[in-house]
């Protein structure tokens, strides 16, 4: 069988002025499924977006969408995807209700299945109490809810989301991922863009990690958890005891350790399953270097990002 792939770009390029945007991003999202793009502030995630849904044109490169192309074809890719935008584009003076009724009947839903789509999505998303009040006066969670619930609305082939849960409470971001995996299940392919490495886990069937306009890395999430382990840090009462712990730490993660002085911490990070925290504690207390606090803990996006390409600071949004 051979794979149908809802997004496919080749060596986007796009530049605004003296920045280099995207330097030549590959995506390739089977049909589907749910692709997590990762990336920092100024990775050029928003852009990408903005390329592959026709917003604005690429420099260099090609992009299909539903095997239609995004300049040559731009209307037909329109009428297959959806978006959602980092900033949203429901129209503030009209209420949710309204919003949504909108939606519907630009999407040739009859009057009577207009309102009962928007009534049923208005409670899904705990909207209904707010649903008669201008969308303007909506928080900003309550307002990536309507939106999402315009996309669903559509039911499109592919369905763009960018940073669906930036800023959002555990509750509304946990409605958004409900949501996704909903559409997911009934065939939208979506592609996210997310700077939370546990979105990405939780949602994504593969991962594509971007830096400076390109793709760093890719792949499921287990195969990107394999690749970053985990991060090993233990709090030590005395300086003295750096020394020796950095040692312990070495010597069961096979890794550099990094030492901080004022904090009197050493970690490293560790690709060994089988390595758990009473094992390093035990460890610790053998050499003389007890721990006042140690805990294994997924790496943040930063430290995936200095493993993956060896790169931990913030990108500065300046050309190179
Ligand atoms: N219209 C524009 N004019 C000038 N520069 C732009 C424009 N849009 C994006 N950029 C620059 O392109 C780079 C990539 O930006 P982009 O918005 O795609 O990043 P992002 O990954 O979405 O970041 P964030 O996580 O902050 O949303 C940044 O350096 C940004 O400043
Ligand atoms: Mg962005």
């Amino acid at each position: 069988m051979t794979t149908t792939y809802a997004v496919l770009s080749e060596g986007l390029e796009k530049r605004f002025g003296d920045v280099h945007a995207l330097r030549g991003l590959d995506l390739a999202v089977a049909e589907g499924t749910v692709c997590g793009v990762l990336g920092r502030n100024g990775a050029g995630k928003t852009t990408a977006v903005r390329v592959l849904t026709t917003l604005t044109a690429p420099d260099g490169g090609s992009a299909r969408i539903a095997g239609h192309d995004v300049v040559r074809e731009a209307g037909a890719v329109r009428a297959a995807i959806g978006v959602t935008g980092q900033s949203a584009s429901v129209d503030g003076e009209l209420s949710g209700r309204q919003n949504l009724r909108l939606f519907a009947r630009l999407l040739k839903y009859r009057g009577e299945v207009a309102r009962t789509r928007a009534d049923e999505l208005l409670e899904r998303f705990e909207l209904t109490d707010a649903a008669d009040r201008p969308a303007r006066t909506y928080s900003g969670g309550m307002r990536r809810r309507l939106d999402l619930a315009a996309s669903l609305l559509a039911r499109p082939q592919v369905l763009f989301l960018d940073e669906p849960t930036t800023g959002l409470d555990p509750h509304s971001r946990n409605q958004i991922w409900a949501a996704v995996r909903e559409l997911a299940g009934r065939g939208t392919t979506v592609l996210l863009t997310t700077q939370y490495l546990e979105e990405a886990d939780q949602l994504a069937d593969d991962i594509v990690l971007v830096d400076s306009g390109r793709a760093a890395h890719s792949g499921s999430p287990a195969e990107l958890k394999a690749r970053i382990g985990s991060y090993a840090e233990v709090v030590v009462a005395h300086a003295s005891a750096l020394g020796p712990a950095a040692a312990v730490l070495d010597q069961l993660t096979g890794t550099e350790p990094v030492l901080d002085h004022e904090r009197r911490t050493v970690g490293a990070v560790t690709t060994d399953p089988s390595l758990t925290l009473p094992r390093i504690v035990r460890e610790l207390d053998a050499a003389g270097a007890a721990a006042i606090d140690a805990s294994l803990r997924p790496p943040t996006l930063d430290e995936v990002f200095l493993r993956l390409t060896g790169r931990g600071t913030p990108i500065k949004e300046t050309a190179a």
